[in-house]
């Protein structure tokens, strides 16, 4: 009853930090999904640049990331007129809840958090209080807009969890505080493995040659998949468990096509693994051709990025605002 929805729809939450590049996966996995999604719920999508401060960032590359971030967005066909597109530290509702979050977090559910040990052993040299009070920030950004849906991988299932924890706990104290979200776990979602060590997660901040990149050119993109690890079979079958790099180039293959993994395995059967390798580069320079022309122009046009995330901004300063103002009440600071 408490928590009040502006419209009937469901809202769902997700950001990424502006911190390099994106990636093939971040895009079949996550980003080329939040189009569907937004015909069905209320959609936020943030650039998390507050979260990107918990490790050293180059000013000037923040900036472009963020920038670049947005307009990525929209490429990859997100309407920011629809679904609010939004930059964290626009909205200061965002580090004010975070505080009071803070207050309701524990010190050793901080330190169980394996992203903070993985960052920590990373980054020995600046281990800061913000890495460590990352997840209560996580939690604001989620709780403030009374998300109801967050679509989470692996890495941030933990965060969500701590999220759910937290609404609890201050919903005990103040009942209808906030609306406890639930992951979101896409009915079909293609997990994508790093081109050099298929078995792991494709990621960021790998070497460059282990991931694809959603603004890589296509001779880079020939070039990366040529040299992905396969194995010293000659089969082109999908069999994740003892052929995870063949399996990997199936699944980014049938993942464009809207196919399955065993269905092109099939189509490509008897032929040499360079013909698999060649089918998936072209397919994947073939499915990024239209994004990345979309976000030349965008970028050619930054004020228009600057409008669309000044009133989105205000958009989401407004919902914020709400949230804050009820938190602040019922735990009893004056109000005037
Ligand atoms: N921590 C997330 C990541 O690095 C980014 C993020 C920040 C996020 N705030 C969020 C994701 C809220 C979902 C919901 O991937």
């Amino acid at each position: 009853m408490e928590a009040t929805q502006p419209t009937p729809k469901k809202t769902l939450y997700s950001a990424i930090q502006p911190s390099g590049s994106i990636t093939l996966g971040n895009y079949l996995g996550a980003l080329r999904n939040f189009v569907l999604l937004a015909e069905d719920y209320d959609c936020l999508f943030c650039m998390a640049d507050l979260h990107a401060l918990t490790v050293r960032q180059e000013p000037a590359a923040l900036r472009r990331n963020t920038q670049s971030l947005a307009a990525l967005y929209i490429a990859c066909g997100l309407d920011p007129e629809k679904s609010l597109i939004y930059c964290q530290s626009h909205v200061p509702e965002h580090a004010e809840l975070a505080w009071i979050l803070n207050c309701f977090t524990y010190m050793g559910e901080l330190s169980r958090m394996t992203q903070f040990k993985d960052k920590s052993a990373k980054h020995a040299d600046n281990i800061n209080a913000g890495l460590f009070a990352y997840p209560a920030l996580m939690a604001a950004d989620i709780l403030l807009y009374q998300t109801h849906l967050v679509p989470v991988g692996a890495d941030q299932k933990q965060h969500l969890e701590l999220t759910r924890d937290i609404a609890t706990r201050m919903n005990s104290l103040y009942p209808g505080l906030f609306v406890v979200p639930e992951a979101y776990i896409p009915k079909t979602s293609a997990r994508i493995m790093s081109l050099s060590d298929p078995t792991r997660k494709m990621s960021k901040s790998d070497a460059e040659d282990s991931y694809i990149a959603v603004l890589d050119a296509p001779d880079v993109i020939r070039k990366k998949f040529r040299r992905a690890v396969t194995d010293s079979e000659t089969e082109i079958r999908y069999d994740p468990e003892n052929k995870p790099g063949v399996s990997n180039l199936l699944s980014i293959l049938s993942a464009i096509k809207g196919t399955t993994p065993e269905a092109e395995a099939e189509g490509l059967r008897g032929l040499q693994y360079g013909a698999l390798k060649e089918a998936t580069s072209e397919a994947v320079v073939a499915a990024l051709a239209p994004i990345q022309e979309r976000y030349q122009t965008l970028m050619g046009d930054k004020e228009y990025i600057s409008n669309i995330l000044k009133t989105n901004a205000e958009r989401a300063h407004y919902l914020a605002q709400k949230t804050l103002r009820k938190v602040y009440k019922k735990l009893g600071l004056y109000q005037v």
